[in-house]
């Protein structure tokens, strides 16, 4: 089953390829059809792009996708040098699944130096007087200037990863304090997690915890509990600091304890479930790649290793059986039924680009031991 997924979307890789040349896929705006728009390298998700076309490449070895990765690769580079809307923390999204990946597939030095810079480039959003990396917004900013959000989990690998590169131990310094206040912050006592968090920019003194994409303040965003899961279980790896173990397998065994019969979330834990209620299946396909992760870590022995390796199974089942695009070969996108900012109408039930990496790195995981790119291989 697996691969016959696979398969099926490295065609569709390929195909996108063909259609749409070097323009990336960006987020839908509510529309009808359910097909991505195409555009510049512009926002936070061109890298889960440029990662699927590594992944394709890794499991076919065809000239034609090496050629387009770099490709791809040197347009991240032009957007860095010309620094092109940047000025967020979602610089490890873009540049682990495009640089870093070609470093570790191809042992591009052009490629390390990308990453490295693009490591830079994340710091500028480290704020010292606070301790936490910005989310969003300018520094100083009235609302955003003190927020943090559980998503940046997932960019610290690319300051963990640079320390270890260049031997400069403040980017990882950074992730580390950032990851701690995470945990102590985002994450709650029942282990249901907070999208975002304010701080007092000036003395980093906690105030509050809130949400953006989720359905209220203190509701369980699905993708944010899920980019918990994964982040927390990536900087277990960095720093080999229990903690971020213990607080991956507890957000992981919530996030399955209250998945719906099919194993695929809705978009919000705590949103009323009716017959129009929408899915986030990007939350399910990030949550089954941050398991595996997860599971990465357990001893043979751990007794939630069943558990997990069961729920990881299920929910792709599900995914593949339900959700993915395949036998619709004219379809752009893997993963029926993402969801993006529903209550700003942003890609309420379409595909999620994001959604489909992880759909398939989890694939890769599965059927090839490839684990995407969020780390150098042993
Ligand atoms: N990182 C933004 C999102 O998950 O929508």
């Amino acid at each position: 089953m697996w691969t016959q997924a696979i398969e099926d979307a490295v065609a569709k890789t390929k195909a996108n390829l063909t259609k749409f040349g070097d323009r990336f896929p960006h987020i839908t705006q509510g529309t009808a059809v359910k097909q991505y728009e195409w555009g510049d390298n512009t926002d936070w998700i061109e890298g889960f792009y440029a990662g699927m076309v590594w992944l394709s490449y890794e499991y076919t070895r065809e000239p034609e996708l090496l050629e387009a990765a770099n490709r791809q690769l040197a347009d991240f580079r032009r957007r860095l040098d010309e620094d092109v809307a940047l000025d967020h923390h979602d610089i490890g999204f873009l540049y682990c699944p495009s640089a870093l990946a070609g470093w570790i597939v191809e042992g591009s030095e052009d490629a390390r130096r990308l990453a490295l810079d693009a490591a830079d480039r994340l710091m500028r959003r480290w704020r010292p007087e606070g301790q936490y990396i910005q989310a969003w917004g300018p520094k100083g900013h009235p609302e955003n200037g003190g927020r943090i959000i559980i998503d940046c989990l997932m960019n610290l690998p690319l300051l963990y990863w640079a320390s270890a590169q260049t031997g400069d131990p403040s980017y990882a310094e950074a992730a580390r304090i950032h990851a701690d206040k995470s945990r102590r912050f985002l994450v709650r006592g029942d282990d249901s997690s907070y999208h975002t968090f304010y701080f007092e920019p000036e003395t980093g003194s906690a105030i509050r915890g809130g949400t953006h994409q989720g359905y209220q303040d203190g509701s369980t965003w699905t993708r944010g509990q899920a980019w918990g899961i994964y982040g927390f279980a990536l900087s277990y790896r960095y720093t080999g600091d229990a903690h971020y173990l213990e607080t991956s397998r507890r957000l992981a065994r919530y996030f399955v304890e209250h998945l719906p019969e099919d194993n695929v979330a809705y978009w919000d834990f705590d949103v009323e479930i009716g017959p129009d209620t929408y899915r986030d299946s990007s939350a399910s396909a990030i949550a089954a790649a941050g398991l595996l992760e997860l599971l990465e870590h357990l001893p043979e022995d751990d007794a939630d290793r069943a558990y997990f390796t069961e729920a990881v199974e299920r929910s792709m089942r599900s995914l593949v059986e339900k959700y993915a695009t395949i036998g619709e070969p004219d379809a752009e996108g893997l993963l029926k039924h993402g969801s993006y900012y529903i209550r700003g109408n942003r890609g309420p039930d379409d595909y999620m680009i994001w959604g489909d990496y992880y759909y398939l790195e989890a694939l890769m995981r599965l059927e090839r031991k490839i684990p995407g790119y969020w780390y150098e291989r042993r």
